[in-house]
């Protein structure tokens, strides 16, 4: 069934165990995504970012939608880095249950007075909120401190943001970035300061640019053609410390995106002959349900649903 963002989340933040946020753009990822939590008892968010939406239109959102309600586990329909109040409002009344209203990229008074304006509205309808304070970057190890100090998101601000907005959940930025290269070896993940932030915020906490980036799957992208020079992910033993310490939401896009794109390549290799998209796209679909399934097992929401 469809639930709220919140429902889902104050459970795992509260059980000490994660739930997946996976991007969707098309049927067969969405499929990935469900039949991987149905198969095994987890909770799940489906995310569709703005630029989902653009592509797939009231088809991808109508069976987003549709899907959720009908599944057998937990699901909350969220969207990703909403950067409008409009934004969010339209897919409120598209049937959404839960919005990311992402306006961290401006000064604090400006995020804040803007995530309130969501919150208000999302909250008069039932719609629980993300909203984000901060900005993910390429950290290194070797970053100095004030240079740190500007990007990662600071505790005492985080907690005066959660209090003047009201969000329901919030996006920190702890070291990690969007993409397939999040720094050279293994990418720095500030802990001590997830566990400053959640000591002071009792709220879900949200770890975007999550995806692991497995080096076999680089290896196979890059063995069937692929072009991927710098490839990095944040290792297993990190998002599982970060969910002991308060993260209670995992954003997970291009390890679902490597998956499909690897298993088409492969497929269109081995097999020159065929042109039945089905016996493309299904093995995609396979090879992105092994996916979802893996990262479920590491975030330990299997049986939580
Ligand atoms: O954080 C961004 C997500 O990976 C979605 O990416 O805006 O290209 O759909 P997108
Ligand atoms: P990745 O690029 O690490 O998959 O992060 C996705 C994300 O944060 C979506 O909001
Ligand atoms: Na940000
Ligand atoms: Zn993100």
């Amino acid at each position: 069934p469809l639930l709220t963002g919140l429902e889902i989340l104050a459970a795992a933040r509260a059980g000490g165990y994660g739930v997946g946020a996976f991007n969707t753009n098309n049927m067969e990822i969405t499929q990935a995504i469900l039949e991987a939590a149905e198969e095994t008892r987890s909770p799940v968010l489906l995310a569709l970012s703005e630029g989902a939406i653009k592509y797939g239109k009231r088809q991808l959102v109508d069976m987003v939608i549709h899907e959720a309600k009908r599944a057998t586990v937990p699901v909350a329909v969220h969207l990703d880095h909403g950067s409008s109040y409009e934004s969010c409002m339209q897919c409120i009344e598209w049937g959404f249950s839960s919005v990311m209203i992402d306006k961290s990229h401006e000064d604090e008074a400006t995020n804040t007075r803007e995530t309130k304006r969501v919150v208000e509205a999302a909250h008069a309808v039932g719609v629980t909120v993300e909203a984000e304070i901060g900005r993910l970057g390429g950290i290194e190890e070797h970053v100095v401190v004030s240079e740190e100090e500007a990007i990662l998101t600071k505790p005492d601000e985080a907690e005066r943001f959660m209090q003047a907005t009201g969000a329901d959940y919030l996006a920190v930025a702890i070291g990690t970035s969007h993409g397939a290269n999040k720094g050279k070896g293994r990418p720095f993940i500030d802990h001590q300061r997830i566990q400053e932030i959640a000591a002071r915020i009792p709220n879900p906490l949200v770890m975007h640019g999550a995806s692991g980036v497995p080096n076999a799957l680089v290896e196979r992208f890059r063995a069937s053609g692929g072009e991927l020079q710098y490839a990095s992910g944040i290792h297993d033993e990190d998002v599982q410390k970060a969910i002991e310490q308060g993260i209670a939401k995992i954003n997970t896009d291009t390890d679902l995106r490597l998956a499909f794109t690897t298993r088409v390549r492969e497929v269109l290799r081995q097999k020159p002959g065929e042109f039945d998209p089905r016996k493309i796209l299904g093995p995609a679909r396979d090879e992105m349900k092994e996916v979802v399934r893996k990262r479920l097992e590491l975030f330990k929401s299997v049986g939580k649903a």
